[in-house]
């Protein structure tokens, strides 16, 4: 077969698609998403349809291009604040205007007007750690601190807690849970994965999935405050060789399965609504091409009844496709475009190819099937939503209790010779570029794509690490003093990785290049002054210089707004004594050299491994690391 894709396993310019055993892969199906009732009101509202109108469904655009007045001449399915949108251009924008706008596209969709199907559209976003595009909102932890904590029912608690702010806000649909499996942490979305081990990564997939939609038998979940969830990306995002974003997963069918596929039984098991497809291929071959994936094992083997939606504008990347056409991606099974871009034209081509029988009839129909079954499990056709401008949630004391929980049950402690836990009564520096900085310590995807250009005004309701030491100081009578204090009792420096999101993200090598904080440590030891690390960082990168200059080193990861959770595990009572013991343990492996390592590499490789994590109960012993960066 001749073909224009890029072909890694065959001779230039012949390229045969991977094989695929879909009997290979488990099985699954998906919880509550069928029902007589249901499915006999789709097979009307399909008959009362026009083509023009079933095309529609399956295109999904930005609001960042698109008008509510613009959905009574092109009738589209639904729409999504990308990373960098907000309503009428404005990121920062309150709530009510959030809720404001989609009342307004709601509006439109559901008009009663003449040769006008009312079908209500369906708005997305990537609620990824609570409602992060939203000013105000509690902010969890990214993935990867979560996996750290090896918790599911918080999973399932922080689901819960970030549909009900995305439902104030009048949005249907979160782009959660990632189900990345991230092997090469050079990439620039480990974060966004919870661990590394696919077992692990399973059982949140369950736990996020019930969290977000509610038990799979809930009917009317917007009615519950639960929104549709979002399994990604399906396959292998976090497999790509050299951690390379969009990447290519150069491993056989047995390694797809068994190391990326198994959070994907999991969530369908669980009732997940919807799936996207990943940017990334499989042995050269794009995943929104990949037929055999998306619809024999996806749909087919492991019984997926909701639908497939696209990534953001990802269906271009396709040979012989471009942002406003691409036939080949919804033959393969791709059910509802994500294009920002170029919706107009590609609503006209779909429209054209499915005249002229290049997209089957029957491909369409099942497509608008799938997006009607998801509309409608959601309660998008029933009017009550009780939780729709309950602004007084978003940011609620209770969800930043829950943020908070998470984030001490996230901390990692790699290294402590004895100055943890802070008595509360000491004199504390607190210090370094993370120490007052929320927007650094949310990382990406937090107001912002890439969570830049954020400052703590963003953040009304937050806690930076700072402010939840002193509290914690305070309340035994010690002090917070800054860096022009001579003689503090001990210092707490707080550095790491600047937020970043995507493709940006990626990496040369497993170390982060911002290594000013080590002479500030070196400096402070020399003077006597102990001192703790708090790393934040959205993998685990090469730090022997910094661990070996530290007495205590704490992975914080990408805590979010609240703070206090680092105080409450490490500053302990007047008299030193710990409040909160750490518990989270290494979900990825932390690397001994530049180099990333992974589950499986050489012993060498690996400074600690998986499920690695000291505690004030059962502290490990401290060694001094070498600090070549390179062994050989
Ligand atoms: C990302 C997705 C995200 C989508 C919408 C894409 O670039 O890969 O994870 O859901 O954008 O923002
Ligand atoms: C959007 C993101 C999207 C990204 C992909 C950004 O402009 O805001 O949502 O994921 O582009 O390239």
């Amino acid at each position: 077969m001749l073909c224009g894709l890029v072909c890694t396993v065959a001779p230039v310019g012949i390229c045969a698609p991977p094989v695929t055993h879909p009997q290979q892969w488990p099985a699954a199906r998906s919880a509550g998403l069928i029902d007589p009732g249901s499915e006999a009101r789709i097979t009307e509202l399909l008959r009362q349809m026009s083509l023009e109108e079933q095309v529609g469904q399956v295109i999904q655009t930005d609001i960042g291009g698109v008008t509510p007045e613009d959905l009574r001449r092109y009738p589209l399915g639904s729409i999504l604040a990308g990373g960098d949108s907000g309503p009428h251009g404005d990121e920062r924008a309150a709530p009510a205007v959030w809720l404001a706008l989609a009342h307004e596209f709601r509006a439109v969709s559901v008009e009663r007007r003449a040769g006008h199907t009312p079908i209500p559209v369906l708005f997305g976003i990537d609620a990824v750690h609570g409602h992060n595009n939203i000013a105000g909102a509690a902010i969890y932890p990214h993935n990867i601190g979560l996996g750290a904590a090896h918790d599911p029912q918080l999973l399932e608690r922080i689901g819960a807690a970030t549909a009900e702010e995305v439902a104030v806000t009048g949005i249907d649909w979160a782009f959660a849970p990632t189900l990345a499996v991230p092997q090469d942490v050079r990439w620039g979305r480990s974060y966004e994965g919870y661990a590394q081990d696919p077992q692990l990564v399973a059982r949140y997939a369950t736990a996020m999935v019930v969290g977000l939609q509610g038990p799979s038998s809930l009917n009317g979940k917007l009615q519950a405050g639960h929104v549709a969830a979002t399994a990604k990306h399906f396959l292998g995002d976090g497999g790509t060789a050299q951690g390379e974003d969009q990447g290519d997963d150069q491993i056989n069918e047995e390694e797809l399965i068994a190391r990326h596929a198994q959070g994907y039984p999991a969530a369908i098991d669980a009732g997940v609504l919807t799936v996207m497809a990943s940017y990334s291929s499989w042995q050269g071959q794009k995943m929104h091409g990949n037929r055999a994936l998306l619809t024999e094992v996806l749909k087919g083997r492991m019984g997926f009844a909701g639908f497939v939606v696209g990534d953001w504008n990802a269906h271009a990347q396709l040979s012989g496709c471009k942002p406003g056409r691409c036939a080949a991606a919804f033959n393969a099974g791709v059910d509802m475009f994500m294009a920002p871009y170029a919706w107009k034209e590609l609503y006209a081509s779909t429209l054209a190819q499915v005249r002229s029988g290049e997209i089957s009839r029957e491909r369409l129909e099942d497509a608008v099937r799938r997006i009607l079954r998801v509309k409608m499990k959601l309660g998008l056709f029933e009017s009550a939503r009780p939780y729709e401008g309950r602004t007084e949630l978003i940011g609620s004391g209770a969800h930043r209790a829950l943020a908070r929980e998470a984030v001490r049950k996230s901390l990692v402690l790699l290294k402590n010779d004895g100055v943890l836990p802070i008595p509360s009564g000491a004199r504390v520096l607190v210090t370094g570029p993370g120490a007052r900085d929320i927007g650094m310590q949310c990382g990406g995807w937090t107001i912002s794509w890439q969570g830049t250009g954020n400052s703590n005004t963003d953040f009304p309701h937050a806690e930076s690490i700072y402010d939840g030491i002193r509290s914690a100081v305070r309340a035994g009578g010690g002090t917070v003093v800054d860096d022009a204090d001579p003689r503090p009792d001990v210092a707490v420096v707080v550095f790491g990785e600047q937020p970043y999101a995507e493709t940006s993200g990626d990496r040369k090598l497993a170390v982060d290049n911002l290594r000013a904080p080590l002479g500030q440590l070196r400096a402070l030891r020399k003077q006597g002054i102990p001192v703790v690390a708090v790393f934040l960082s959205g993998r685990p990168l090469w730090s022997n210089p910094e661990i070996n200059a530290s007495n205590a080193f704490v992975a914080a990861w990408l805590p979010g707004t609240e703070g206090g959770g680092v105080a409450d595990v490490l500053v302990g009572d007047a008299s030193g004594r710990a409040r909160t013991d750490f518990t989270g343990r290494l979900s990825f492996v932390w690397p001994a050299t530049v180099f990333p390592a992974m589950p499986g590499s050489p012993k060498g490789a690996i400074l600690f491994p998986l499920e690695y994590g000291s505690s004030y109960a059962h502290p490990a012993p401290v060694a001094h690391l070498s600090e070549n960066p390179a062994p050989r």
